[in-house]
């Protein structure tokens, strides 16, 4: 059997040769995996992984071939991206064990056990049979697709609503993207063992929430299981983890302080871990790095608990309608497109407030289509207790509205038209909005702490930016041509104002700007 490597975007794919199913102890594939199970069924399935790079892309099963003489082979995901890859999901861990000692003479494996085992990217040569280590300079890239192929695939939908599902399955993170995730957890995880035997390093943020972009950095959180206070000092070659009573009682410079020596680590003696740099200033202290062999830059948090609170209700509320997911992949990348959102710090949004105003969009429909946060969690803000008997929450009738997913788009433009953002604000943890009478002019409460603003960055000019953004679209939308011109639909939502000018021209009376202004008058100012 030959493999065959379907392209999407001739940018990545992917053939998933087995797989195991999500099934609960019935044997049938179950509905819902709660965020917690997947977490560990992922981190099991990548503590047992290895990433292989292929000399050709027809060994793939030679590869499985070879890898089985060291124990069962679980699962194979093959993929194409600047090169042939294979992820080998061994049944049992020791097996990774046996395929170094294939690799290294006894007494290299002996010496250099400790550096050893964070390898785990090999190169698989066909025409000798070989394993090795890979030292391949050009690696793994997780591209996105480019927005002109975005607007050219969407174009073969039948429905504004299939454009904005096509949207979404194109830029979602696919399964081999969220293992890579998974297995960059775990090798760090396996580093800072070294200092905290008792440590996890779990993901977060979009690797894990249902809303991750192919190209999505991994938000850790490093979890390290002892007393506030300790932290790990460098003595000579050796790292030791003190008692320090001052950092003790200051988690913020225990935090720093941690992370400060573990990024020398990385640094000096984690493989493939390269532009480590350091934000500890941050309201949350990070070290930024670049995960080489598997083409992540990845954030490493400590004492950040609350983010994985987050990740979590956001899988749920991505898993509890099925226009969710699809709703806030156009509305980001829309965000992104004009501005609204930016991947360095500023006066911009950040896709988490974005997501979490598409959120609230969604609880205060007069049919609300999401529940409440405190809906979901049955005693204040403990995640110990989330009810996960949805979509049958408590007094929420799901399904019972119907708006299409072309029809809600076109509400939550209508929606950020007629907010009055400077005198209300949103709050996701209580489905509604409330009186803003502070000074931001946009308020969207982080649903873990009442009363916190997670938009304090965002300006007056970013929000006015926010209400012509959704003119410019409402226009767009409500012209005749949205649905016959070429490109059509939500396609002209991604394209220069220049552009639409020039195919909507029959249409139009008077310039794109004077258009668009009308439409804003229409609405009250902020
Ligand atoms: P990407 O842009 O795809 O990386 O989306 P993301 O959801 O991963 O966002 P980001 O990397 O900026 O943040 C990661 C996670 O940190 C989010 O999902 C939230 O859980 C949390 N987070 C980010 N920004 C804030 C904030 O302003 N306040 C709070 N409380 N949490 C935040
Ligand atoms: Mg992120």
């Amino acid at each position: 059997m030959s493999p065959k490597f379907e392209c999407s975007f001739n940018t990545i794919s992917l053939r998933r040769i087995s797989s195991v199913q999500n099934k609960d102890n019935t044997g049938k594939i179950s509905k819902f995996e709660p965020f917690s199970e997947m977490v560990k069924r992922r981190r099991s399935e990548a503590s047992r992984s290895v990433l292989f790079f292929l000399s050709e892309k027809s060994s793939i099963e030679d590869l499985i071939e070879c890898c089985n003489t060291h124990g069962k082979v679980n699962n194979c995901f093959e993929f194409y991206q600047n090169g042939y890859y294979a992820i080998i999901e061994f049944k049992k861990k020791e097996s990774i064990s046996s395929l170094r000692e294939r690799i290294y003479k006894p007494d290299i494996l002996q010496q250099f056990q400790n550096e050893l085992i964070y390898h785990r990217l090999f190169k698989y040569d066909i025409k000798s049979n070989q394993v090795s280590i890979s030292h391949r300079k050009k690696n793994y890239i997780n591209k996105e697709p480019l927005n002109s192929d975005l607007i050219k695939a969407i174009c073969h939908a039948d429905s504004v609503s299939h454009q904005i599902e096509m949207l979404a399955n194109e830029q979602a993170l696919r399964d081999e993207g969220v293992r890579m995730r998974f297995l960059s957890c775990t090798l760090i995880e396996e580093a800072c063992r070294t200092m905290f035997p008792d440590c996890q390093v779990l993901p977060f943020g979009s690797s894990v929430n249902n809303f991750g972009k192919r190209n999505c950095d991994v938000d850790m959180y490093l979890d390290l299981n002892v007393e506030p206070g300790m932290i790990p000092i460098i003595q000579n070659t050796n790292f030791k983890v003190v008692f320090d009573e001052e950092s003790a009682t200051n988690e913020r410079f225990a935090t720093q302080n941690t992370l400060r020596t573990l990024s020398k680590y990385l640094k000096k003696c984690v493989p493939h871990c390269t532009n480590v740099y350091n934000i500890l200033h941050a309201s949350c202290p990070l070290v930024k790095f670049r995960h080489q062999a598997l083409g992540l830059s990845c954030d490493l948090t400590a004492n950040n608990r609350g983010a994985i609170h987050s990740s979590e209700m956001l899988h749920i509320y991505s898993k509890f309608d099925k226009r969710v997911q699809p709703l806030v992949f156009l509305i980001r990348h829309w965000g992104r497109y004009h501005g609204l959102t930016n991947k360095s710090p500023g006066m911009w949004i950040t896709n988490y407030p974005l997501t979490l105003l598409v959120v609230a969009f969604l609880q205060t429909r007069p049919v609300p289509i999401l529940p409440k946060f405190l809906d979901l969690i049955s005693t204040d803000s403990s995640f110990d207790d989330i009810d996960y008997s949805f979509p049958n929450v408590k007094g929420f009738l799901q399904e019972a509205n119907e708006t299409t997913l072309a029809d809600l788009l076109h509400e939550f433009f209508v929606f950020c038209m007629k907010f009055e953002f400077h005198n209300r604000g949103l709050s996701v943890r209580h489905g509604s909005d409330f009186i803003n009478n502070t000074n931001f002019p946009l308020f969207i409460e982080n649903p873990l702490v009442d009363n916190l603003n997670c938009c304090k960055n965002v300006t007056k000019t970013l929000v006015a930016k926010l209400k012509s953004s959704a003119a410019e679209a409402l226009w767009v939308m409500d012209k005749a041509a949205f649905l016959n011109t070429t490109p059509w639909g939500i396609a002209l939502l991604f394209l220069t104002p220049k552009k639409i000018d020039k195919i909507m021209k029959e249409q139009a009376s008077g310039p794109y700007h004077e258009q668009v202004e009308r439409v804003l008058d229409l609405f009250p100012k902020s």
